[in-house]
């Protein structure tokens, strides 16, 4: 969709809002869709562009994949190694398609990964892990090629840092892989778990997900299935801190408070009314907020680096000090700009990995124009302008469409004064 949203800030929100399945549990589904020898199944899935990306190389692998409506469907084997460059580089993802690609047809020619621009983001470690498991790697430019004409087999494989990506990478491969995988410095995400239990329910053999040593006995023939994504724990910190950020009182329903559970402890210490119950949490805040001191994000179960802009979004207008520091990426605070255009009194310090924001206390922020730069960046932006009185222009949301299914419609059913307007349709 793209365009830009327009809010007009200064009303509480009130309701309930359901969470949808997860982005980031959706994208490696996908991608381990391409083992499975029967057609695969994911169930209430967003309509989101990063998802259509995943769909379109799903395709050009061989693959039909495609929408049933609120399903997506994915059948066929792969029969084609090469990914197109331009949908490789739209999202950091397409690095996932490489493991599965590598292991079924024993060539994956494709492109450097692209995704939000919040830091470096190499895929030295990904590409590590392959060539423990017996795959070669060649980089020209911005193109890899990875061949493995014998096969992966399984491998003793230490992540020298607990990537996401990473571990979904070892993941993938491990399963496709002869013999066993020892997996020890991986994610904890709860991502990580639910892939895992997608390629268990698939017939593979994955154990120790969720903890920093998982074990994978790889060889055994996947099959196809129907399988429920877990509840995407940002949009429901997005929406909590939505909350927070407007004042009112909003149920955040279908994702359990526990993988969240940093934001929503952020909130009430800083003055919101949290209840929690086993697949909703409901947060209320009427009065003003009080700044959340030092906060650093870090793996799972810390603070989600993603939930970093989110929650200094709504602490913009407490009283007293909000240092956040991200220990995940250089550059994740790309929305400071917006927030100052916002009024809010915010700096980033060492090399843009801490925001400090001196909250605004009683001073009320005002309207502005902004551009999103990045996907969370965004949301944030949204989520502070919420806050503002007058009208705030949000342009660049087609990083937002990346993550959130029409996050101006969710807000919208809350009560919030919001709109897209999308710019005229060239004449043909
Ligand atoms: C995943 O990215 C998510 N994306 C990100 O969400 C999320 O912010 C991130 O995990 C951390 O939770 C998806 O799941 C599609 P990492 P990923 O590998 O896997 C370094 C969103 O907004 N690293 O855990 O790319 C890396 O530079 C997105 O939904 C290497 O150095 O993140 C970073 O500093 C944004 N070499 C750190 O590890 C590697 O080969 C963690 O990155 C891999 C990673």
């Amino acid at each position: 969709m793209g365009g830009t949203i327009v809010v007009r800030g200064g009303r509480p929100l009130y309701g309930t809002a359901q969470v949808p399945a997860a982005k980031n549990s959706v994208l490696p589904l996908l991608a381990a869709s391409l083992l499975c020898a029967g057609p695969v199944r994911l169930r209430g899935v967003p309509r989101l562009s990063d998802v259509e990306s995943c769909l379109a190389l799903l395709r050009a692998a061989g693959c039909a994949a495609g929408w049933d409506g609120g399903d997506v469907v994915v059948s066929g084997r792969a029969a084609c190694c090469r990914l197109p460059a331009g949908e490789t580089a739209r999202l950091r993802a397409s690095v996932l398609f490489a493991a599965p690609l590598l292991a079924k047809l024993g060539r994956a020619e494709t492109a450097l990964p692209g995704g939000c621009r919040i830091g470096a983001r190499p895929v030295d470690w990904h590409l590590a892990a392959l060539e423990r498991m017996g795959a070669r790697v060649e980089q020209a430019a911005q193109r890899l090629l990875l061949t493995a004409p014998a096969g992966l087999h399984g491998a003793e494989i230490r992540l020298p840092g607990p990537s996401v990506g990473a571990t979904e990478t070892v993941l993938l491969a491990g399963c496709a892989a002869r013999g066993q995988t020892r997996l020890q410095g991986a994610a904890m995400e709860p991502e990580i778990v639910d892939l895992a239990r997608f390629l268990n329910q698939c017939g593979g053999c994955v154990r120790g997900a969720g903890t920093a040593e998982i074990v994978i006995e790889g060889g055994r023939p996947l099959h196809g299935t129907a399988y429920d994504p877990m509840p995407d724990r940002i949009c429901a910190s997005t929406l909590a801190c939505a909350a927070a950020a407007a004042r009112g009182w909003v149920t955040v329903a279908g994702c359990a408070p526990g993988l969240y559970a940093p934001v929503l402890d952020i909130l009430e210490q800083a003055g919101c009314r949290v209840l929690r119950s086993a697949q909703s949490a409901t947060v209320g805040c009427a009065g003003g907020l009080r700044g959340a001191g030092r906060l650093v994000t870090g793996g799972y179960p810390a603070l989600a680096t993603d939930a970093a802009p989110l929650v200094a979004a709504a602490l913009l207008t407490a009283r007293g000090q909000t240092v956040i520091e991200d220990r995940v990426f250089e550059a994740r605070f790309g929305c400071a700009g917006g927030f100052a255009a916002l009024g809010a009194a915010v700096r980033t310090m060492r090399g843009g990995r801490e925001l400090w924001i001196e909250g605004a206390g009683a001073r009320p922020l005002h309207g502005a124009q902004m551009a999103a730069g990045d996907l969370r960046g965004g949301a944030a932006l949204v989520v502070a302008a919420l806050a503002a009185e007058g009208e705030s222009r949000i342009a660049g949301c087609g990083y937002i469409d990346r993550g959130y299914p029409a996050l101006e419609q969710m807000l919208a059913r809350l009560g919030a004064r919001i709109c897209r307007e999308m710019p005229p349709e060239a004449p043909d």
